[in-house]
């Protein structure tokens, strides 16, 4: 029996028959627990059901011969007011082979009337509605990769146009600077001791270009990942975070013996970055906490600090970091989970298992 706990199964039965009608209803109610089935005599009062956005059917079977509408004119204006619901088509054996073509027109299945039993009529309800439910499971997965994809974009040009600001704005003027001071040099030639000195404030002047860009290819990728792993990466991160805010820090790492793949690690550090970020930004803590360990191949990494916590609900619409962090664990088959960290503050805390 097709018994839908939640809600029960909504049927619309588009049939100017009332005989069959009857049996069609008899069918159903004989293996359907508690359906809810509607009729509609014509096409004209088909149209007026499913243009109410109310009414949502799990199914709607179709007798293809009404006395205002019939055939493939029929199953085309079907379909288009269906929202997705499947249609399932009721057809006598004269109209046999239009059955099969009718299922290239979208329709989900086709029964012949003389044929038609509780059974069948029951398998081809239970098939449509449950490959419909998986057919919109899809849809929806699909419809989360591109937005996905969409923001990576977004943020793929924003990171390009602050690398392009500092490199103009930074580089660019410190290079100016280096120009300027070099021509100054010039007129020095007479004067060793003043050149010197003026050396020396040029070698300053370079080592601070040599720290710029240093800093700027950290940005796009955080060199100690490559070189000396996740771990080590991250512990860098807190310090350095640390150092910059006048937050206390504690880092723990336990048994981390496996290479994690690159691409989940760098996935990882940004999913920790940006929780630094909103730390930093929101949390008006004065701790923060990492830890990272691997116990039997799935890894634990936490960030936890002692701030005010994530508030219970958040109206900011724009706001892009969680759904970010979310989508990055998603991508990397991470679980994500936030909790608030009582007494106070807000827990961070990824798990990968690289077999997985
Ligand atoms: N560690 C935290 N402590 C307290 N509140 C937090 C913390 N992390 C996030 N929040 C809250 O969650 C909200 C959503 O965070 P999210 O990172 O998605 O957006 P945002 O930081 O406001 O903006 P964006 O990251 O897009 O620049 C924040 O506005 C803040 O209210
Ligand atoms: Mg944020």
């Amino acid at each position: 029996m097709i018994n839908s706990t939640t809600s029960p199964y909504r049927i619309l039965v588009v049939e100017d028959n009332l005989g069959d009608f009857t049996l069609i209803e008899e069918f159903i109610i004989e293996r359907v627990d508690f359906p809810k089935i509607e009729h509609a005599n014509s096409f004209k009062e088909a149209e007026t059901l499913l243009a109410k956005p109310e009414n949502i059917y799990h199914i709607i079977l179709l007798d293809l011969s009404l006395p205002d509408k019939n055939g493939e004119n029929l199953i085309h204006e079907i379909i288009a007011l269906s929202r997705h619901t499947p249609v399932v088509v009721l057809t006598g054996f004269s109209d046999f082979e239009f059955g099969v073509k009718s299922l290239s027109m979208g329709v989900s299945d086709y029964l012949l009337k003389e044929d038609l039993n509780a059974n069948g009529l029951y398998k081809s309800l239970i098939y449509s509605a449950e490959r419909q439910k998986i057919s919109n499971k899809l849809k929806e997965s699909e419809k989360q990769v591109r937005s996905f994809a969409n923001q990576l974009n977004n943020a793929l040009e924003e990171e390009r146009a602050h690398i392009a600001r500092e490199i103009h704005d930074e580089f660019g003027q410190q290079l100016a600077g280096l120009k300027m001071s070099l021509s100054a040099l010039r007129k020095l030639k007479n004067s060793p001791e003043a050149q010197e000195e003026f050396i020396n404030s040029l070698v300053e002047e370079v080592n601070n270009s040599i720290e710029m860009v240093r800093r700027i290819a950290n940005e796009l990728r955080p060199v100690l990942i490559d070189k000396l792993g996740l771990p080590i990466a991250l512990e860098w991160l807190v310090k350095e975070f640390a150092k910059k805010t006048g937050m206390s820090s504690e880092v723990n790492v336990v048994d981390t013996p496996l290479v994690l793949d690159k691409i989940v690690e760098i996935n990882i550090f940004r999913i920790c970055q940006e929780a630094l970020t909103n730390i930093a930004k929101h949390a008006q803590a004065t701790e923060i906490k990492l830890d990272i360990a691997c116990i039997e191949n799935t890894w634990h990494f936490k960030v936890s600090d002692n701030g005010i916590g994530i508030p219970n609900s958040l109206n900011n619409s724009i706001s892009m970091g969680l759904l970010n962090m979310k989508e990055r664990s998603y991508l990397i088959g991470a679980t994500l989970i936030i909790t608030n960290n009582l007494p106070s503050g807000t827990i961070i805390e990824i798990t990968v298992n690289p077999n997985d």
